[in-house]
């Protein structure tokens, strides 16, 4: 049986289940929202690494075999201590800057992610390997966060805070976005009618869901669960985590 273990700082994580979801069916996700403690986006790196910590402590003591760290900002800031620290396989996020470097028409690449992914030297090192070929620009999704967690995905407050950190990118020539943070996914409705046709947007999620499946083939972590679905948990309010599951 598989049991997977996946968090974020809040609902966003859901997007990347969704993904998880579609090839692997038959297991148990237990998904953690953390979000009395959301966003994660502005905290230091070593809150981030307690909170991992924390969860992961929780989701093992729920019998979690491998934990997804559906989170960029705990990714960078968390997954090499948490790798070190336990003996369980963690699967993390990054955005997916390779395939938009070889994907742009523009030669512009646009990254939407928080503060804490922008500065991270993961995502340095990754965007230092492309600078030769593309001109990178960013922002941060001011506000994004905060609209997915109230459920906020569509009408003029939504549009006008996404045009706000979108547009720039736009205006800057980038034909291709990369959605650096997992709860960007659930404003692409949004973000696909602000922005021109022919814009590409790029979730990470299935590559990591397929990266999933192949990190517990090679732990030998057995597939289907006796009893699968997902369980969720959250450190908070859990009305939006449950009302956002339902779109998935
Ligand atoms: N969903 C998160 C990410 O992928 C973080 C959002 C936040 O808490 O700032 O980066």
């Amino acid at each position: 049986m598989a049991r997977i273990g996946i968090f974020d700082s809040g609902s966003g994580g859901l997007s990347v289940l969704r993904e998880i979801r579609k090839i692997l069916p038959d297991e148990r996700f237990i998904y953690y929202s953390d979000n009395a403690h959301c966003p994660y986006g502005e905290k230091p790196a070593s809150y981030i690494v307690e909170r991992g910590r924390a969860v992961t402590d929780l989701l093992l003591s729920k019998g979690a075999q491998a934990v997804v760290v559906a989170c960029n900002t705990a990714t960078a800031a968390a997954i090499a201590t948490l790798r070190a620290e336990y003996s369980v396989p963690f699967v993390g996020m990054e955005p997916a800057v390779k395939p938009a470097a070889t994907g742009t028409r523009s030669g512009v690449v646009g990254v939407l992610a928080t503060a804490g992914t922008l500065k991270a030297p993961k995502y340095l090192n990754t965007k230092g390997q492309y600078a030769d070929a593309v001109r990178i620009v960013e922002r941060v999704g001011q506000g994004f966060v905060e609209l997915v967690e109230s459920m906020e995905l569509d009408g003029a407050h939504a549009e006008a805070v996404v045009r706000s950190s979108l547009l720039p990118l736009l205006s800057e020539g980038a034909d291709t976005i990369v959605l650096g943070c997992t709860h960007y996914p659930f404003l692409l409705p949004l973000m696909r009618r602000i922005a021109p046709a022919g814009v590409n947007f790029i979730d990470p999620a299935p590559a990591v869901a397929r990266h999933l499946a192949d990190v517990l083939r090679e732990h030998g972590i057995a597939l289907s669960d006796p009893a699968p679905g997902v369980e969720l948990l959250a450190s908070g309010d859990d009305t939006t985590l449950k009302k956002l599951f339902t779109l998935i």
